[in-house]
């Protein structure tokens, strides 16, 4: 049975924070672009997680992790704070999968909290962007709209440089 819970508070994010750190250290290693590069470690991870954290307890983020048990399969982010001429967009960060759980839709159970909830938020208008094909597919699957690729945007975990593909979604 997996289990999406909202971490509501900086408390909720702490209270997981082993098993966070554990799959995002865990993408990295497995080459994803995720803003951080090899010999990423779980201390790194857990510091990220130390300001997301921060970031739910201002108002400024919505987390969620996707559980099995006790055990953090995956999780994501919607960052709610945006300039003042923005306060109906919302952005979703760190959609992450351990390696061991994908491809049995924990990715989709973790998009479908996440936009129900920037809804509820009053996020009219979703944006994000993907250096993963596999997130692609999915964006796609559920209703996203592609609107292009910008090459070298960012590098992969071991220096390479890659292309983002940029996506939006209307609410409601
Ligand atoms: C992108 C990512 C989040 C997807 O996670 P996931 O949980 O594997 O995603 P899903 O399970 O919802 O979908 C993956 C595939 O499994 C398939 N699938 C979903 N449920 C399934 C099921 N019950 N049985 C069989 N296949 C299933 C989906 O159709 C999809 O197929 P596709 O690859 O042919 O498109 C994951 O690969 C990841 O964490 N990547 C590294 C981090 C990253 O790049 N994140 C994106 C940042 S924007």
């Amino acid at each position: 049975m997996i289990e999406i819970r909202h971490l509501h508070d900086g408390n909720d994010v702490w209270g997981q924070m082993e098993g966070l750190a554990k799959v995002l250290v865990d993408c990295v290693e497995g080459g994803a672009s995720v803003n951080f590069m090899a010999n990423f470690s779980l201390d790194d991870a857990s510091l990220f997680f130390e300001g997301v954290a921060d970031a739910v307890d201002r108002g400024e983020r919505l987390a969620f992790a996707a559980l099995e048990g006790e055990e953090v399969l995956g999780t994501v982010q919607v960052i709610l704070r945006m300039p003042p001429n923005q306060q109906h967009r919302g952005e979703i960060a760190k959609l992450l999968v351990r390696r061991s759980a994908r491809g049995q839709g924990v990715a989709q159970k973790l998009m479908a909290a996440a936009e129900a909830a920037a809804l509820a938020a009053g996020k009219t208008i979703l944006t994000l962007d993907t250096a993963s094909e596999a997130a692609e597919r999915l964006y796609e699957r559920m209703g996203w709209t592609r609107v292009g690729s910008i090459p070298d945007f960012s590098l992969l975990p071991d220096g390479k440089p890659c292309a983002s593909t940029f996506f939006w979604k209307a609410l409601g």
